[in-house]
């Protein structure tokens, strides 16, 4: 790791409750100082919360523009920690990001514009969040010679899937939404980093997350919501396209394995193998809501919907021993007790707009 962390100097008194000596008169502990971008967000406020339970040799800066999926108050009740500082800022404001990246060891790199349906009616703040963001932050981190880039990404960056076998991380890019292209793109530009300024990258390329904090245009808090709120549930053409769902904190250990352990300028496919239809998903929230299945409600499909997505994870279970933990229909369960009960997390966040059956078709 490297010699540029962050001190914290404890006093002796401290020292004597931590190691019951009474010789020492302070002791300096190095701490990794993390930046997240986009630690507003479903995943990256899952992933912060992870790292300040799981790991007390860590620092955390969150640089978040709060864009949309952001939401305040996912993370205020850390606001108040010494570890844990937010900063409001954009990944595209080349100073704010030099200047934070000067404190940095080790960044993961969240932020995104992130919602397929958005990119089709808007796709220009995708190119510029997720690519030239990334781009800015690439520069950064070379410059300032950070240990580690932890580089976010998609399975949708392969394209739909055949109907059999999975994708490995060698199979070509083959996006199908301006989404899917920019996130692939900002994967190239990592992957150019690492070959040409020996920058220390890992890519992850994870399946679809659910789990709390997801925001409510997505497709399983969107289902959950709109049951809730008595309005028809949205299924795009038939509903057979699949998705492999994880459970968020199954991926924040993901993560949290490649920071120590990841190998530089490795990419790492993540994947649960929970393979379901969407149309099934909708009937297992309805199921686990006591909801009658006619809420269901068959719309026009969306442009180039991809039909399926899968993943092979053979390297990262072989390579750093991750496995996911969490059975899908439990996790799925949790997911939709946690909506019903924080019904004031998201109805000052929804609209009609947020929850439209077509928002491709919507203004953005
Ligand atoms: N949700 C999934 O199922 C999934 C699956 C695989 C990969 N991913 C990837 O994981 C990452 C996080 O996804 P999520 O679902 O948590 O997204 P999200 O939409 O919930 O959160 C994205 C966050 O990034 C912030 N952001 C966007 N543009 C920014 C910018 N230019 N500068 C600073 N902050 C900015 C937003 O304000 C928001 O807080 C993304 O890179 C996404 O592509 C998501």
């Amino acid at each position: 790791m490297s010699s540029r962390k962050e001190a914290i100097i404890i006093p002796s008194n401290c020292l004597d409750a931590l190691f019951r000596t009474r010789d020492a008169k302070e002791l300096v502990v190095s701490l990794d100082r993390i930046l997240v971008t986009g630690g507003l967000g479903f995943i990256g406020s899952n992933f912060i919360r992870h790292v300040l339970e799981e790991r007390d040799d860590c620092t955390i800066v969150n640089l978040d523009s709060i864009s949309f999926g952001a939401v305040r108050q996912n993370l205020s009740d850390l606001e108040r920690l010494p570890k844990y500082r937010f900063v409001k800022g954009d990944t595209t404001d080349a100073k704010v990001v030099d200047k934070l990246m000067r404190d940095t060891d080790i960044a993961v790199h969240f932020a995104a514009e992130t919602h397929v349906d958005r990119s089709i009616s808007n796709p220009e703040i995708f190119l510029r969040s997720n690519v030239e963001g990334t781009f800015r932050l690439l520069e950064a981190a070379r410059r300032n010679k950070i240990t580690k880039f932890v580089h976010i990404s998609t399975d949708e960056v392969y394209g739909s899937a055949p109907g059999h076998g999975s994708f490995s991380e060698t199979d070509r890019l083959r996006s199908s939404s301006p989404y899917s292209a920019s996130k692939a793109a900002a994967d190239m530009f990592v992957e150019a980093y690492h070959r040409t300024y020996a920058l220390a990258s890992v890519t992850m390329r994870c399946t679809n997350n659910f789990g709390p904090y997801q925001f409510p245009e997505k497709f399983i808090p969107k289902t959950i919501i709109s049951a809730l709120v008595g309005k028809r549930i949205p299924i795009y053409g038939s509903g057979t396209q699949i998705r492999d769902w994880i459970y968020v904190k199954d991926f924040c250990n993901a993560i949290d394995m490649a920071i120590d352990r990841g190998r530089l300028g490795a990419i790492y496919n993540v994947s649960s193998g929970n393979e379901l239809a969407n149309l099934e998903v909708a009937r297992l929230v309805l199921e686990c809501l006591e909801k009658p299945l006619d809420l269901i409600h068959f719309v026009e499909d969306r442009p180039a919907h991809d039909l399926r997505y899968s993943l092979d994870s053979r390297r990262i279970r072989n390579e750093l021993g991750w496995k996911p933990h969490h059975d899908f229909r439990n996790a799925l369960k949790e997911t939709v007790a946690w909506y019903v009960d924080n019904k004031a997390w998201w109805q000052p966040i929804i609209s009609d707009k947020i929850l439209s059956p077509t928002p491709w078709k919507e203004k953005w």
